[in-house]
């Protein structure tokens, strides 16, 4: 009986003490086993004196018992602690707040790009696409802007290294696309008259950056192709334009512009949308610049297929990245792909 109860409490401390899984099975091979120490008390019980049996045979069981429960107990404790290490190896505190979700959101140019792409496809325009990396031939030649026009000058444009290019010279030379208007004559050389197109888009500049000028900024070309078009269909597609911009209409006014590919050429104005009676925006005048157009040139006709006898059209330029900036307020055009979450998470 003694025997017994010291197997039963010595079980269990040995058990208590296990440091790991693998020595528990040991131990539990060492009691329940097939030579364990219950197999063996059980085998020996024919060899007790009959009155002792019972006794021998109970103690045996309670043996059993007793050491899977204690087995039990003490591999939870283990598991309960091997994922307790786990965790704190690896910092991961489970009481901790979970960290805020990060929520994207649209590029102000992107919003200002779909809503403007929206109104016009509502009137019947197509959403057109251009090379960001140019020739020479549709950024300037084709556009009627001969080879000693000042817009050409390096101080403006990024050629692509002849040495990146090949052996371009001249019309078939690269540059990074100055304007959104080469897409113009690809537009003509491509689509059937008559159409509607805007090009929104990238454009490069090699300036002097500072909060109005960027090397790298957004324009919108409009083009529309077909028969009898005149100025007062420029004015009215504008007007349209700026009902769709500001929710209102404003009133606008021409003023001659220069522009090798439109004759005539226009800077487009319209009233400040934000006073009347001159404010920061407009610089005290009640008028601002909004976008040159024109009629678009024959020269440019011919050079996309057209005949000019026939097809006459008007394009505009929006300045997108300037749109934007009156739009939301933004006081420095670099902000806008500067890339600043400061400065993103605000729209
Ligand atoms: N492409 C011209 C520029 O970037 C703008 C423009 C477009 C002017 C269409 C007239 C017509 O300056």
């Amino acid at each position: 009986m003694n025997d017994r109860a010291t197997t039963i409490e010595s079980a269990r401390a040995r058990i208590a003490a296990a440091l790991d899984v693998e020595s528990l099975q040991a131990l539990e091979r060492e009691f329940l086993g097939k030579d364990g120490a219950v197999a063996r008390a059980l085998a020996a019980l024919p060899t007790l004196p009959p009155a002792e049996r019972k006794d021998a045979g109970q103690a045996a069981n309670r043996l059993k018992q007793e050491v899977l429960a204690a087995l039990e107990a003490r591999r939870s404790v283990l598991a309960e602690s091997s994922l307790e290490a786990e965790r704190r190896a690896e910092g991961f505190d489970a009481t901790l707040p979970a960290p805020p979700v990060e929520r994207g959101g649209l590029h102000p140019i992107v919003q200002v790009t779909r809503e403007l792409e929206d109104l016009f496809v509502s009137m019947g325009y197509q959403v057109l696409d251009g090379p960001e990396v140019e020739l020479d031939l549709y950024n300037f030649e084709k556009l009627n802007i001969p080879p000693d026009h000042p817009a050409r000058d390096t101080q403006d444009t990024f050629y692509v290294a002849a040495s990146d290019s090949g052996p371009g010279t001249g019309s078939a030379k690269l540059v990074l696309r100055t304007h959104t208007s080469p897409v113009q004559v690809r537009a003509m050389e491509r689509l059937t008259p008559p159409f509607r197109a805007i090009v929104p888009g990238k454009v490069f500049r090699q300036e002097e950056v500072d909060a109005s000028h960027e090397h790298t900024f957004h324009q919108m070309e409009g083009l529309v192709i077909d028969k009898g078009i005149s100025v007062g269909h420029l004015v009215h597609a504008m007007r349209t334009l700026l009902r769709g911009i500001f929710g209102r209409e404003l009133d606008v006014r021409l003023r001659p512009g220069y522009f090798p590919f439109v004759e005539p050429g226009f800077e487009l104005d319209a009233r400040c949308p934000f006073c009347e009676s001159g404010c920061s925006v407009c610089k005290g005048t009640t008028w601002v610049e909004l976008l040159p157009c024109g009629l678009v040139h024959p020269n440019v006709l011919r050079q996309g297929g057209l005949d000019p006898e026939i097809w006459g059209g008007f394009a505009f330029g929006l300045g997108l990245s300037r749109l934007v900036m009156l739009r939301f307020g933004i006081d420095d055009v670099r902000h806008l792909l500067s890339g600043d979450l400061r400065f993103l998470e605000q729209f």
